[in-house]
């Protein structure tokens, strides 16, 4: 018997008392195992729906399962297959640097303040907003929530992902010059306008994966597939998304393959488990990486070998690979986390 094999023992074993939950950068073996697939906040609405099983096992990164955590019972746990599977983006804030941010922004904007942070962040963050009246947002749902905080005439305070917020707030007709950037390593706030003009402040955060994609990567597969589409994910930099011919979440990125004409050509800006796997699903049209080395290597810390191991583990009452959330940061990342789900 194969190790996938006796997963699906186990799982028909435990029925409705478990489910596996996958994020779409998971390899083919995980996706198969798995009972839901999904962007980020088709996960996370999910994890608030499902009050049935005891065991969600997430096949993600800590903040997906400590997301999940905050949004579903107490009574129901989470794991995650390989516990050291973080983000390096999320890192890149904690709830310290926020509260001194604001502090910092508030004395030299002297303005008002909503800060959202991209869920790819720690629950210490998230709890932050909820604190300040701020919300989560994803990329399945990025333009909603910016113009949800455009409209409440404050200063956005988006974190931690530079390139999410700068991509979204131009879409939605902030020109750059009126962008600041933070740096929470030098604590400096940086804008060319007049500072009554500062419409969002950018955390200088981002996702590596992504960040490296460059217009020579666009340049070169144009080149090579001259009726090719380039779809990108927001992560992106601005330049990126700009030259490229569309962006979204990786949900939206799915849809617009799928839905994309026989014999279409597309050239995709994201992980590459994903982008195997549209191209293994849709034989009758092209499908191509545009940067070969987007890897997330947390991502794929998840293996068949460490799923397993943690069915076998619920199996035994052992839940090491737990992921809980201390419950005083819960009770205020939840406020953040149901105002974005609320927006939706
Ligand atoms: P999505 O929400 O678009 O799936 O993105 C999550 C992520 O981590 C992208 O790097
Ligand atoms: Fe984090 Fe980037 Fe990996 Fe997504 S792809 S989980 S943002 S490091």
């Amino acid at each position: 018997m194969t190790e996938l094999d006796r997963i699906f023992e186990l799982k028909k074993e435990m029925g409705d008392d478990l489910i596996i939950l996958a994020h779409h950068y998971q390899s083919d073996d995980i996706v198969k195992a798995a009972d839901f697939t999904g962007d980020s906040l088709k996960l996370a609405q999910y994890a608030q729906q499902n009050k049935r099983a005891r065991y969600i096992v997430f096949c993600g990164v800590y903040f997906m399962s400590e997301t999940a955590d905050i949004l579903t019972e107490d009574d129901q746990i989470i794991l995650q297959p390989s516990i050291i599977a973080g983000c390096p983006m999320a890192d890149m804030a904690d709830m310290e640097q926020a509260e001194r941010a604001w502090d910092i922004i508030t004395a030299e904007l002297g303005c008002d303040i909503v800060p959202i942070t991209y869920v790819n962040s720690k629950a210490e963050v998230k709890a932050f907003c909820g604190r300040k009246g701020g919300t989560t947002v994803t990329s399945g749902n990025a333009a909603k929530v910016v113009k949800w905080g455009l409209d409440q005439n404050k200063v956005i305070l988006f974190l931690p992902d530079q390139n999410l917020g700068r991509n979204t707030a131009y879409d939605l007709g902030i020109p750059l010059d009126n962008m600041a950037e933070y740096d929470p390593k030098t604590e400096t706030l940086e804008y060319s306008c007049d500072k009554k003009d500062v419409k969002i402040v950018l955390w200088k955060g981002y996702c590596h994966v992504h960040h490296k994609i460059t217009v020579k990567h666009i340049e070169a597969a144009r080149k090579a597939h001259p009726n090719a589409k380039v779809i990108v994910h927001p992560e992106c930099q601005f330049e990126i998304a700009q030259a490229a011919d569309g962006k979204g979440s990786t949900e939206y990125i799915i849809n617009q393959v799928r839905n994309g004409e026989k014999g279409s050509k597309w050239i995709i800006g994201t992980e590459h488990n994903l982008v195997k796997r549209l191209k293994d699903s849709f034989e009758d049209k092209e499908v191509y990486i545009l940067d070969t080395s987007s890897v997330c290597t947390n991502m794929n810390r998840t293996t068949v070998q460490n799923l397993l191991e943690t069915l076998e583990d619920i199996k035994k009452g052992n839940f090491e690979k737990r992921v809980t959330v201390d419950k005083s940061i819960a009770a205020d990342a939840v406020k953040s986390l149901e105002t974005m789900l609320s927006l939706v």
